[in-house]
């Protein structure tokens, strides 16, 4: 089944990488998109936490965390726990095209 990773810096001293990214997974279980089609063929969506993504303007130096999608290679800046619906609702979005 093909996959979706969402990579989550958690690389900053406030721990809100590790918060965003259980935020991610919380919100991929409640608006059930964890598996979802695109293309005719079932997504699977992983959220996996990582160290720096050269994105430290926008992560460590920020409010809050830089992540990134594979394969897709969609950054996100600043994300906050509160973004996680937001973002989620956008990848579900994008794989119904
Ligand atoms: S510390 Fe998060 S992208 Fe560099």
């Amino acid at each position: 089944m093909p996959e979706r990773r969402l990579f989550v810096c958690t690389n900053q001293k406030s721990g809100i990488g590790e918060a965003v990214a259980k935020a991610l997974k919380k919100e991929l279980k409640a608006q059930g998109v964890k598996t979802m089609l695109a293309d005719g063929r079932k997504l699977h969506t992983r959220i996996q936490t990582c160290s720096c993504l050269d994105r430290c303007e926008h992560c460590k130096k920020g409010p809050g965390a830089a992540l990134v999608v594979y394969p897709d290679e969609i950054y996100y800046n600043d994300v906050q726990p509160k973004d996680a619906a937001c973002v989620v609702a956008s990848l579900a979005a994008s794989a119904k095209k």
